[in-house]
This record gives structure tokens, C-alpha cells and sequence, in this order.
């Protein structure tokens, strides 16, 4: 054994190995990071802490043997039934949106099969959707009928009512979409699925834990919840604005009976009875302890306030960003996150320069007529650094419109992404010459404007592989 130490290591030993071992992650906690960490504060994580080691080692699997995990996830799911106003909803913990939204496609998939004999079904999706329906229909099986988006980013309901066929098994919106943070038509989607038979499915796996407690405190919210004639199934993560910890999510059918089709169970073998609500078999009980623990540590009134004061940080940080010289918001953004672009500086280069002030903010590629931008997913961590973020945005945006001649950033990547679109170059070696190192993720820019250049497919297998190469077990 050449990996595993003869002998174990002390606690502390440990302790000290984590210290190296995080020495390049990102510092959420510091309130700079506008992506991917949640957090509702010290004392929050705290109770979610303490709640997730006292459930560490049950196992859900079974339960009737422990029935304590069954009763919190009952609890949990009645939460989010409520908020999602579910008069006899019923639904599932899961580890994430992404289960969540597996769950809803399979579903809706064994629903199609059963009620109308469909073996090849599709879904019908804005570009806009998150790309967890595209990973579902490529595991299940099913065909994506994915549309363009409107000029304010939200799903054409026009036109995906027209694309709505006989082997339609679901349609999918957004509340929000991530990319730009806009609700789409739900009222208007769902009456055109219900009118044709089929299901309707709104991911709220960013809104879910954030619009309920906005219209609570008197803001006017857009219809996306079970209150609309026609929404079937809703996904809302716990481990977004439910500030709980990683691996915590919903999904809620509006009918009872839709559920029995998430359902999976085996008994041809001499083994015992397996049945999984969910996707996963051995499941820990500590991530719906804690979930658990969270929404009653925080409880509604918190919740209210977080949620108010991070959507007035984003009414705020919209207006501030749009008054930035060279930089435009995309849309009106109905929520916790946004996204905003430029037609004058290049917003990878902006990504880089805010990186090396310590501040995180996510890049994202543009596609199908909606330009390159940059997102921002605000939690309550950021808000008391919104003054300090926007005055270094704004440094940021006047060095690199000093350096900027002609208008756009010079690119040494040109070549790289068209020798490579031509196919002059392999994958490997476009990988390579990319220079991709996780440890050194602060100079992004120059990969980002070579991927952006290519199509979709080779965008696609250049990640694949570059993730392919990222894990390899040394
Ligand atoms: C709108 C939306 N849906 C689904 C997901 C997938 O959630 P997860 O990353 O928890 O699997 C995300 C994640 O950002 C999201 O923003």
C-alpha cells in the first residue's frame, strides 16, 4: 500500500493537513465571493453544524429503522409545501437541485409512459433552464425541445406552447433562471402544458426559500408557485436561500398520485427489499438534520429580513452597476442574483482584475444572441460589502478602459480558438496550451475568451476532458 499511511494520523495532524490542503479555496466566509456558498452567518452555521454530527452516521436507507430521519424529512417537506402553498402537496428531501430536477424528469417521463404509451418523450425547456434538465433527459432518455429566450431574457411561452407535441412528458420554468436571475411566465407556461395534458414543472431551486419570504414582507412577486392552475411539480433547494448546509434540496408534486412514479424498487435478488424514494440508496442522516435544524434556528422572521436586505442589496447593486460606465445589466432581475455584461471592455479581463482585489464573481459564456457576462448570486455574507465591491468594480472598469485600445481587449487567444475550431489542434493540446490549473484559477481570462469562441459541442468536450484529466486518483 503505497497511498494509505501504515499508521493513522492524530487529530490535530488533521486539522494541520486541512490548512494546507484549502490554501487555494476560495474565502466564502469573507463575504467577497458571489458564488456557490450560502451563508447566513456564524451562529447559522454553527446549529447546522452540531445538527449534521449528531445525525453523521444513520442511514436512511431503511426507514424503519430510523424513523427520526423519516419525521424530519416529513417536517422539512412540509416547510417547503407550505411556502409553496401545496394543499396536500407531497414531496422529497434530496441531496440538490440537480436530484430534485432528475427526480421531476424520471417522473414525468414513467408518467408519459404509463398515460400514454410514450417510450421516447421530450421536454420542452428555454435556453434559459438550468442545464441539470439537459444532464436528466441525457440519463433517462428523453429528447430536450430547448428555445431561444425573449429580448428580456425570459422564456418565449409563445413559442414553447407551439413546440408542445403528443410526447410532450414535461415543460419546465424558471423562478428564477441562474444565468440572469429572471422568473419566466409561469401562469402563461403551465396553462399552455395543463391544456395539453402535460405536466409543468418550476425549478425554484434559487427562488424557493427567497419569494415566499419577499411577498411575506408586502414586495409584489410574480405567480410561480402551486397558487398557479397547472404547476405540477416544484424543486427548491434547502442549501440555497434555505442557508443550510450542502446537500439539501425539495421536490414537491402537486398530486399525490405523480409521486408513485419517483418511486424505484427492487426484490429479484436473495438480498433485502430495496425501495428508493429518491435517487440515492445509503444516505447520511446528517444533511436533513441539519436542514431541520436551520429552518428552525433561523425561522420565518429571519428569514424575512435576510431575504428583504439581500433583495434590497440587488435593487441597489442593478442600479449601482448600470450607472458604471461600459458595464449594462442584463434584464430586470426578479431575485438574489443577476448578471451584468459590457460592450466595451472585455468582462473576462474584469473577472481577473476583481479577482486580484479578493473578489469573486462568476464568468459566464455568452449563447444564443445573450452576450458574455458576469453573474453575481448575493447572500447575506455580501451585503455588507456591496460600497466596498462597487467602488472596486468601478477601479477595475477604468484600468481596463485605459488599457483598452480600439474599444476591445487584445487577444492572444485569437489563434489558439481558431487553430483549434479548425481542427488543427487536439483537445489535449488545446488544454495544454489553455493552461488551465485550478490553483491558479486567478488568470482566467485567456481560457475564457478561447472557449467563448468555439461552438457549444467543442466547448463541451474540451470541459469533459479537461475534467477527465482533473481527477486522476494521485
Ligand atoms: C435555477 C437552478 N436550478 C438548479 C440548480 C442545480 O442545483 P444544484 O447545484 O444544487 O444541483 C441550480 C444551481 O445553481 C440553479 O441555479
Amino acid at each position: 500500500m503505497k497511498t494509505l499511511a501504515a499508521e493513522g494520523l492524530s487529530a490535530e495532524a488533521i486539522d494541520a493537513a486541512f490548512e494546507d490542503i484549502r490554501q487555494h479555496d476560495l474565502d466564502w466566509s469573507s463575504g467577497r465571493c458571489f458564488a456557490y456558498v450560502f451563508s447566513a452567518g456564524k451562529d447559522v452555521g454553527a446549529v447546522a453544524q452540531r445538527a449534521y454530527t449528531a445525525f453523521l452516521t444513520e442511514n436512511a436507507l431503511d426507514p424503519t429503522s430510523f424513523p427520526s430521519l423519516v419525521r424530519m424529512e416529513n417536517e422539512v417537506v412540509a416547510v417547503a409545501a407550505e411556502l409553496m402553498h401545496g394543499d396536500g402537496a407531497v414531496g422529497n428531501f434530496t441531496s440538490g437541485g440537480t436530484e430534485s430536477i432528475l427526480l421531476a424528469v424520471k417522473t414525468a417521463r414513467d408518467h408519459i409512459r404509463a398515460t400514454k404509451g410514450v417510450e421516447r418523450p421530450n421536454i420542452v425547456v428555454a435556453d434559459s433552464v438550468h442545464p441539470a434538465f439537459h444532464k436528466a433527459a441525457h440519463y433517462f432518455g428523453l429528447d430536450v425541445v430547448s428555445l431561444p429566450v425573449r429580448k428580456d431574457f425570459r422564456a418565449d411561452h409563445e413559442a414553447m406552447a407551439a413546440a408542445i407535441t403528443d410526447e410532450t412528458a414535461l415543460v419546465v420554468g424558471s423562478a428564477p433562471s441562474y444565468a440572469q436571475g429572471v422568473i419566466d411566465p409561469i401562469r402563461e407556461l403551465a396553462s399552455a402544458a395543463s391544456a395539453r395534458g402535460v405536466l409543468m414543472h418550476v425549478d425554484a431551486c434559487v427562488g424557493g426559500f427567497f419569494l415566499p419570504f419577499l411577498e411575506q414582507a408586502g414586495e409584489s412577486v410574480p405567480d410561480f408557485d402551486f397558487r398557479v392552475p397547472g404547476v405540477t411539480s416544484i424543486s427548491l433547494d434547502l442549501h440555497k436561500h434555505g442557508y443550510c448546509p450542502k446537500g439539501a434540496s425539495v421536490i414537491l408534486y402537486a398530486d399525490a398520485d405523480l409521486r408513485r412514479h419517483q418511486l424505484f424498487s427492487h426484490t429479484k435478488w436473495a438480498g433485502y427489499g430495496l425501495t428508493n424514494a429518491t435517487v440515492q440508496s445509503s444516505r447520511g442522516g446528517g444533511s436533513v438534520a441539519a436542514a431541520w435544524a436551520v429552518l428552525r434556528h433561523i425561522g420565518a422572521e429571519r428569514y424575512k429580513s435576510l431575504q428583504t436586505q439581500v433583495r434590497a442589496c440587488v435593487k441597489d447593486l442593478c442600479k449601482s452597476i448600470a450607472a458604471i460606465d461600459g458595464l449594462d445589466v442584463l434584464g430586470e432581475p426578479d431575485a438574489s442574483v443577476m448578471a451584468f455584461g459590457s460592450t466595451s471592455i472585455d468582462v473576462y479581463a474584469l473577472v481577473d482584475a476583481m479577482r486580484s482585489r479578493d473578489w469573486y464573481i462568476q464568468p459566464q459564456f455568452g449563447h444564443g444572441g445573450v452576450p458574455k457576462s458576469i453573474h453575481l448570486t448575493v447572500t447575506p455574507v455580501n451585503v455588507p460589502h456591496q460600497a466596498e465591491f462597487l467602488s472596486d468594480l468601478t477601479a477595475c472598469v477604468a484600468e481596463l478602459r485605459a488599457n483598452t485600445t480600439s474599444g476591445t481587449q487584445s487577444d492572444p487567444m485569437a489563434t489558439l480558438a481558431a487553430a483549434f475550431a479548425a481542427g488543427q489542434i487536439s483537445i489535449p493540446d488545446a488544454i495544454a496550451a489553455i493552461g488551465t490549473d485550478p490553483t491558479r484559477a486567478q488568470e482566467s481570462a485567456a481560457m475564457n475568451r478561447v472557449l467563448d469562441r468555439l461552438p457549444s459541442e467543442q466547448v463541451e468536450a474540451i470541459l469533459r476532458e479537461y475534467f477527465h484529466q482533473m481527477y486522476v486518483g494521485r
